[in-house]
Order: structure tokens, then C-alpha cells, then sequence
């Protein structure tokens, strides 16, 4: 049967964070999903097993509290009433039985459907069933549905926005609605024109809760790891400006047990999904889990400033091929710098204060600065005057993180603001040119965005950028003329011409008339930054 898809604009009316009100998903979500690990071999022994063994490790006590089920749960039909029918072979005892097992074990249950004609894995698809299987979920005891974007009819984003806001209407009029993970976007990701993917993400931060937006991490247990998380982690630093209150961008499973993996890769997966505040959804053979991944996937301090209430996704302060930072504010005023080792050797690195946000001349008039190195639990006094915060030592892909206690200075949004089609990113020369180039790690791609809207390199500290008749330079005088704005669509807007922030074809950077979400103008810049709802 052919669906009946309307091509009329559709309200997508907000389920997720209504103004003023607690949304549903305030935290990143954790636990545990089948798929990465078990794929369609789905037993309700799996999660009867991973229930147990989350109890046993202490991990369900540090915060993975949720069991969710992925594809193959379902017979291959629909009974006659319309339901989907669990497979009992699968599930002897039932979906109403596993979930109430979970609830009285201390776990929420969730579970997987797709929003087309037939899952990713061929068994029977939502389409034309939303509000039975929506009710359904719910008296089987689910609380969190994960909502799949495969054979969905032909038309492109129009089509999946029409589906997907079958279920937003759904979710905005159920005053106990459940946990919604929308897997649309991933399905318009690493396109040569990224504007249907940008306009996914924008509809889908107001009607759910999470975004799958890319790939799938590696399955087991075939394939690398590494390459595959690193993808998801470049598309995921691409997308922060959707993350909010009550919302989250989705990079995928932490797949722990992929044979392909060293330990310092699991832990920089582990890190990196930390400094995000993305979902910590293990899928990994919980039975087997080894002492040093239970160890590290416990580590409290790294789950504080995942589930931190502020729920900033940290953003780069700098790039080049060995080393990538990041940073992030949370709740308490604490300052957090994550620094990745991409290469293929141990190395060191230091972050200057500037660099981490913070000001140097304000660091200078107090006592020492307190970082705490979160994989180790040390906390050090560093003396102010020191350069920043080094990195010692840091095994080849793995990852860093300090957490820099509240300090006297006030933090700047500081670091790269580059386009994410191109990943080139915006330079400023000597010579106050500004163009779009192969990211370096330079003074001159590290930019401060002032809370009076003045964006200047750390490489000129005193010269601004301005939107002079369609170039953009970099000038003394910018710092009282040019003030830019930020809005979710990715522009930057300057607020004189009202013209968006440009990468020329030859990479020059320009201002030009604001497109709609346009390959050349979608940027993306430090966390901190206030982006405008528009
Ligand atoms: C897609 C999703 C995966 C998983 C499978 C199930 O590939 O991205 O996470 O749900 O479908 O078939």
C-alpha cells in the first residue's frame, strides 16, 4: 500500500521543551542498546543478562539506567487488529513482562521502531500505524522510542517531515509522552549540498529529544572502530549549535567491546561522548565487560560533565592534524578543555589560558589557577603566569581532559569558527585579510566572540572583523562598528548590512546576502556563543 503523504506544511509543534516547562529529557540519556553489539540477533536473554550484569558492575548506580531494544524485536506481521506482534521465540515472556523485569530492577525500558514502510532490517515499519503502535509502546511499558528513518516513501526532506510530525503531534498532545530519538537526519548526512540535512536538524531539535545524525558506529565484529567514531565525532562538531535544554545531538553507541579498538581509542570515545554531553548508550556484551572498561565508563568525574545540567556540547578551540581541542562551561562555572591526540605517536601540548577562554590578564591578578586532570582524579595549582595547561604525555589517539575550577576570569567564547561543509576555517593574516583555509592550529583561526557581538583572532587581539562593502577584513575599528549574531541556521549575520559571513568559492572570506541554511554560510562557532532561535 502506498501512503497517502500530504506535502502541506505541517506544525511541528514542540514536545521536547515547551517554554517554561521541565522537558522530558533534561540529561543526556545512559545505558544500554543491542544493536552495535548483537545486531538482530535481539533475545530478551540479552537484556535480562545486561539488566544483571549493569547491576553487578555498579554501572547502573554511576547513571545507565535505560535498556533499550533495537531492530528484529517483531514478528514479520502485523496481527489483524493492526498491532505489532513481539517475536516469542525472541521473547517467550513477553514485552509486557521485560519491561516491568526492567522497572523493578531499576531501568527504563525503551524501545525501536522505524518511520517508513519496513525498518532498516526489513520488519514491518510505522507508517500509516503511528497512533496504534504509539499506544501500544506505552501499555507495553515502554518509555523511550527510538524512531528509525529507513524505506520511507520517495520526495526527500519533505516526505520525512511530514512523517516525523505524525509523531511530534503525537508526542506534543500525550502529557506522558515518551523519550523520542529521531534517526531522520542521519539519513541526509555527508550529502554534497548539506541544506536538507541543516533543515532536519532544525525541525527535529522542536519535536523530540535526540538526533541520530550520521553513520552507524562499527558493528561487531568485523571493521575499524577508530575511523568510524572519529567520522561521527567530525559530523558531530559540526551540528553543536542544535544542542539544548531538553535536547541532544546523537553521535551513536559507545561500542566498547570492538575488537578493533586499543583501550586509550574506548577511552577517548568515552571522553569525547563525555565533554559533548551526548547519550552513553553501551552496546557492548555487558557479561564480558573487562575490569578496565567498567573502570573507565565509571569514571565520575568524566559522567559529572556528561550529565552536567548546563548540557553543553564543547566545541573546538583549535584543529590541525595531530591535535584537536575542545572546550565547554558547566553549571558550577568550571571550565573544561578535552584535548585529543590524533596522531600516531604520544605527544604533549599546551593550551593557553586565552586559548582555554579564559583571560590572561585577569589569571595574572589572582593566585593560582586549579585544574583537575579528570582521568587521573589530581587536581594541581598551576602557577597563572605559566603558559596555560599542558597535556603531558598523551598516548597516540588518546584523550585529555582538566576541568579548570571557577576563576577569577570571566570566559570569552574563544576558538574556531569554521564552515561546516568545507571544515575550512576562518583565518585572519597579518595583513587584517580573512579567508577560509586548511585548519592549522594558528593564532589567527582562534577567535574571541564578545558578548558585545566583536569577533577578533587571538593572533590580533585589537582588530575586529568587518563587513567592508561585501570583504571581510579584520580592523581597529571593527571593534566598535561591527557587531554579528548567531542564529541556528549556522549564519553569522552582521548586524550593519545584516549580510552572512561567506566562503567564496576561492575561499576568500566575504559578506553576501543571507541565504536559506546555503552550503557557504552555515558556520560554526565557539560554545558560549548565544544562538538566536530563528
Ligand atoms: C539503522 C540504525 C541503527 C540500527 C539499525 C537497525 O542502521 O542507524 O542504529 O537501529 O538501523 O536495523
Amino acid at each position: 500500500m502506498k501512503s497517502q503523504i500530504a506535502l502541506t506544511a505541517v506544525g511541528l509543534v514542540g514536545g521536547a521543551a515547551a517554554a517554561g516547562s521541565e522537558p522530558l529529557l533534561p540529561l543526556p540519556p545512559m545505558g544500554f542498546n543491542n544493536w552495535a553489539r548483537f545486531m538482530t540477533n535481539i533475545t530478551e536473554g540479552i537484556f535480562v543478562d545486561a539488566a544483571e550484569a549493569l547491576v553487578k558492575t555498579g554501572l547502573r548506580d554511576v547513571g545507565y539506567n535505560r535498556l533499550n531494544l533495537d531492530d528484529a524485536w517483531s514478528t514479520m506481521a502485523r496481527a489483524a487488529n493492526g498491532s505489532m506482534v513481539w517475536d516469542t521465540k525472541k521473547f517467550p515472556k513477553g514485552l509486557p513482562w521485560l519491561t516491568s523485569y526492567m522497572k523493578s530492577k531499576g531501568f527504563i525500558p525503551g524501545i525501536y521502531t522505524d518511520a517508513g514502510t519496513l525498518s532498516c532490517g526489513g520488519y514491518p515499519g510505522a507508517l500509516d500505524h503511528e497512533e496504534i503502535d504509539w499506544k501500544d509502546f506505552k501499555a507495553w511499558g515502554f518509555e523511550y522510542l527510538k524512531m528509525d528513518g529507513c524505506n520511507l516513501p520517495d520526495g526527500g526532506e519533505p516526505v520525512y517531515r511530514e512523517v516525523y510530525a505524525r509523531w511530534g503531534k503525537l508526542i506534543a498532545e500525550d502529557p506522558e509522552a515518551m523519550v523520542f530519538s529521531d534517526s531522520a537526519p542521519a539519513y541526509f548526512e555527508g550529502q554534497k549540498n548539506l541544506t536538507d540535512w541543516y533543515t532536519i536538524m532544525g525541525w527535529a531539535q522542536k519535536m523530540g529529544h535526540l538526533a541520530r545524525h550520521s553513520a552507524d558506529i562499527q558493528t561487531y565484529p568485523k571493521g575499524k572502530s577508530w575511523p568510524s567514531m572519529m567520522y561521527n565525532y567530525d559530523q558531530h562538531v559540526r551540528l553543536a549549535r542544535y544542542q539544548k535544554v531538553g535536547f541532544f545531538n546523537d553521535p551513536d553507541f559507545l561500542n566498547v567491546d570492538h575488537p578493533s579498538y586499543t583501550l586509550d581509542e574506548k577511552k577517548s570515545h568515552f571522553a569525547l561522548w563525555c565533554s559533548f554531553s551526548a547519550p552513553l548508550l553501551l552496546s557492548t556484551d555487558l557479561t564480558a565487560i573487562t575490569k578496565e572498561e567498567v573502570e573507565y565508563l565509571s569514571n565520575k568525574d568524566l559522567i559529572a560533565i556528561n550529565q552536567d545540567k548546563l548540557i553543553q556540547q564543547a566545541t573546538l578551540v583549535s584543529r590541525d592534524s595531530n591535535w584537536d581541542v575542545l572546550s565547554k562551561d558547566v553549571e558550577n562555572g568550571d571550565r573544561i578543555v578535552t584535548i585529543l591526540n590524533k596522531g600516531a605517536s604520544a605527544g604533549s601540548l599546551t593550551v593557553s589560558w586565552e586559548r582555554a577562554g579564559l583571560s590572561t590578564k585577569a589569571l595574572r591578578r589572582g593566585k593560582d589557577v586549579t585544574v583537575k586532570d579528570l582521568w587521573t582524579g589530581k587536581t594541581t595549582k598551576v602557577d597563572a603566569k605559566s603558559g596555560g595547561i599542558t597535556a603531558s604525555n598523551v598516548p597516540s589517539h588518546g584523550t585529555a581532559v582538566f576541568r579548570i575550577a571557577k576563576s577569577v576570569s570571566p570566559v570569552t567564547p574563544t576558538g574556531l569558527i569554521f564552515n561546516t561543509l568545507s571544515m575550512k576555517c576562518l583565518t585572519d593574516d597579518k595583513s587584517g585579510k580573512v579567508s577560509f583555509k586548511a585548519c592549522d592550529g594558528s593564532d589567527g583561526q582562534t577567535w574571541q566572540v564578545r558578548r558585545d557581538g566583536h569577533i577578533n583572532s587571538i593572533l590580533r587581539p585589537d582588530e575586529c572583523i568587518v563587513d567592508a562593502e561585501g570583504k571581510i577584513l579584520s580592523r581597529h575599528s571593527g571593534c566598535s562598528t561591527d557587531g554579528w549574531s548567531y542564529a541556528v541556521s549556522g549564519n553569522l549575520i552582521n548586524g550593519n548590512s545584516a549580510n552572512c559571513l561567506t566562503e567564496a568559492a576561492d575561499g576568500t572570506a566575504t559578506a553576501t546576502k543571507c541565504g536559506y541554511e546555503l552550503n557557504e554560510q552555515v558556520v560554526a562557532l565557539p560554545i558560549g556563543v548565544t544562538v538566536n532561535e530563528k
